[in-house]
């Protein structure tokens, strides 16, 4: 699967379903919630060298959903409470807001729920928000996707680990859809390796739109090890559904065998080391944040006294998978086998959860300011 592939058919479900990224993305959202004070220091580290009266933002890898809206709310919350921290008489702020994503993702429903959003915010934050302007920008984030320095803050969360590509050379990685303790070593060093050469190339696009001094805040899901050969990803069980699919006679080995995801979770120094070695951007603060995966955390946090047994948190797991990934496993293996692959999951999640009750995802944390 080349570049342009995995454009095009890496996007998250749309619509209001039991099965869409809308009302699947509580890890996500939690990682967005956790993760605010230190987008909070970015923007008041930011505005201590600029005050812009329009403040340029884009969101990359923007979906389309509740956390969309978050993202843009909590930008504005900060604003306000810097400008009403400085105790001055509440200046009026223009904001532009450019929410990127892949040509498939779900940009009408965004639109659709913008005039709705605005009239919130506007109720919120009376006179302070003089202007709020929200465009869509459709393409990869591995390209150029703004004009030259035209951005004050550019904010990512939980996207920059999707890969532009499946890494050439991971062929041999049978029976494995990502990397796994079984993986052979060259898996290893091609994930690495096309991360390495991603993210850089991020980092060059990034620098080159922004403003002098801009800031930028991202998340990624991580790993805890530097070894990639000794972690649990957690892909190891869809693997494991597909396997089972293929014992049934359901899915073609070789079709199992060819398929990998262009996903990649790196140790936080790999990350460190490209922001170093590309040298756009000084490294403010790089910090782990963990999450949890089965979102006893997220009911914390939203009070929700929601008390599942495991195959109902079995089956709220799998739904998150298949709300991201549907539409990548059902271009590669065809729309027939998606309700069976996901119902299998939803057994296997909840025997796993079983297992190990608490396990998190590590989550990095980079805020940095253009050199
Ligand atoms: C898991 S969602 C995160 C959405 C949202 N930021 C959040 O925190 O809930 C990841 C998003 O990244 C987008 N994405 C992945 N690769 C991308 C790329 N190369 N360019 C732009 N967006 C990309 C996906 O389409 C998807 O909408």
């Amino acid at each position: 699967m080349d570049v342009k592939e995995v454009a095009g058919v890496l996007c998250m479900n749309v619509g209001e379903t039991e099965t869409s990224y809308a009302n699947n993305s509580l890890f996500q959202k939690t990682i967005i919630l956790k993760t605010r004070e230190i987008l909070e220091d970015t923007i008041k580290d930011l505005f201590r060298n600029v005050q812009p009266t329009c403040f340029k933002v884009a969101d990359l890898g923007c979906s389309s959903g509740p956390n969309t809206f978050l993202t843009i709310s909590q930008v504005v919350d900060i604003v306000h409470e810097i400008y009403r921290q400085q105790s001055q008489k509440l200046k009026s702020f223009e904001l532009q807001v450019f929410l990127n994503d892949l040509p498939g993702n779900d940009f009408n429903a965004i639109f659709r729920s913008v005039p709705a959003f605005l009239e919130k915010l506007k109720r919120e934050k009376g006179d302070f928000l003089a202007n709020c302007s929200i465009a869509g920008v459709s393409g990869s984030f591995y390209g150029r996707l703004f004009p030259t320095r035209s951005l004050h803050l550019i904010h990512s969360s939980s996207s920059v680990h999707w890969l532009s590509k499946v890494p050439k050379g991971v062929e041999n990685n049978k029976w494995n859809i990502y990397m796994a303790k079984s993986s052979p070593p060259n898996v290893f060093k091609a994930y690495a390796k096309q991360f390495q050469e991603d993210f850089s190339l991020f980092l060059t696009m990034r620098a080159e739109e922004m403003k002098p001094r801009g800031h930028m805040f991202l998340t990624l899901i991580g790993r805890k090890n530097p070894d990639p050969s000794t972690e649990f990803y957690g892909w190891e069980l869809l693997a494991e559904s597909l396997s089972d699919l293929v014992s049934e006679g359901l899915v073609k080995e070789s079709d199992l065998d060819s398929f990998n995801i262009p996903y990649y979770a790196p140790y936080e120094e790999e990350v460190r080391k490209i922001i170093e070695e590309e040298g756009s951007f000084q490294l403010d603060r790089l910090q782990l944040v963990e999450v949890d995966w089965d979102f006893h955390e997220e009911d914390d946090i939203n009070n929700n006294d929601l008390k599942l047994d495991k195959y109902e948190r079995g089956k709220k797991v799998a739904n998150s998978i298949r709300a991201i990934l549907e539409n990548f496993l059902a271009s590669h293996f065809g729309d027939a086998i998606i309700d069976r692959v996901f119902a299998r999951l939803a057994i296997i999640e909840a025997e796993h959860l079983d297992l190990d009750d608490d396990e998190k995802v590590v989550n990095i944390v980079v805020s940095m300011t253009k050199k």
